[in-house]
C-alpha cells in the first residue's frame, strides 16, 4: 500500500495562516529540493509538501516512465498519478493540510495534470509549468471549477505549442478555470512564470478565502 511514507520527502509547515498548500513536483533528474525556494516566492507562507519521484531514468528522477521523450508509458502515467494521489493523502492527515495546489515543472507538471485527470479530489488546484497532455484517452473527469494556470514557452523545444494548447482545451472541456498564458521564453521557467504564478496564486487564495 503507498502512503506518505513510500516516497522521500520534504515538508515544510505553513507559516501564515490561511495560505494555501502547495504540492511540489520536480522535473526530470530534480529532486525534493529543486522547488522549495520557487514555492516560498510564489507562495510565502504556504506548507510546501514536495516528493522525489519514484522513477529512475539513466539515474535521472522522474515521476512516471517514457518511452522516448514525449512519448509517455501511459500505463506507468496512470499507475504513478494514483501512487501520487494516495501519497497526497497520506500526507494530508499526517500534517493535517487542505487539499494542496500542485505546482509543477516538466514532467512534475505532466504528472500534476494526470493526477488532476484521474482523482480531482487529490488538488485544490495546479499551476502547470511546461506542461504537455499527460493521457491521450482520460477519463471523463470533473474537475468542476478548480483552478488551472499553464504557463507554456513559446520557444519550448520540447513542448510544441498545439500540445500545450490541446492539454488546456482538454482541462477546460472537463470544468476546470484554466488559465494559459503562452511566453517568450523556452523550456526553463522565467522571471515571468515566477510573477505570473504568484499574482495567480494570490487570486485564487483570495476567492478560497
Ligand atoms: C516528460 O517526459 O514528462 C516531458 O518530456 C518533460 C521532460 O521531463 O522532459
Amino acid at each position: 500500500m503507498i502512503d506518505e511514507s513510500s516516497f522521500v520527502y520534504r515538508f515544510e509547515p505553513a507559516s501564515r495562516t490561511g495560505a494555501p498548500p502547495l504540492l511540489l513536483l520536480h522535473g526530470t533528474g530534480g529532486d525534493e529540493n529543486d522547488l522549495l525556494h520557487l514555492g516560498a516566492m510564489i507562495s510565502p507562507g504556504s506548507a510546501l509538501l514536495s516528493p522525489r519521484g519514484r522513477v529512475l531514468e539513466h539515474g535521472m528522477r522522474r515521476f512516471f516512465r517514457r518511452l522516448a521523450e514525449g512519448v509517455f508509458d501511459e500505463e506507468d502515467v496512470r499507475k504513478r498519478a494514483l501512487e501520487l494521489g494516495a501519497f497526497v493523502e497520506g500526507a494530508r492527515q499526517r500534517y493535517g493540510i487542505e487539499p494542496p495546489i500542485a505546482v509543477g515543472f516538466s514532467n512534475g507538471a505532466n504528472i500534476a495534470a494526470a493526477l488532476l485527470l484521474l482523482k480531482p479530489e487529490a488538488l485544490a488546484g495546479a499551476v502547470l509549468l511546461r506542461a504537455m497532455v499527460p493521457l491521450s484517452d482520460p477519463p471523463k473527469a470533473s474537475l468542476d471549477g478548480k483552478p488551472v494556470l499553464i504557463l507554456s514557452g513559446q520557444a519550448d523545444p520540447i513542448v510544441p505549442a498545439g500540445n500545450a494548447g490541446r492539454l488546456s482545451t482538454m482541462l477546460s472541456d472537463t470544468g476546470a478555470k484554466v488559465v494559459h498564458k503562452i511566453l517568450p521564453a523556452g523550456h526553463q521557467l522565467s522571471q515571468a512564470d515566477v510573477r505570473l504564478a504568484r499574482e495567480w496564486i494570490a487570486s485564487v487564495d483570495a476567492q478560497v478565502v
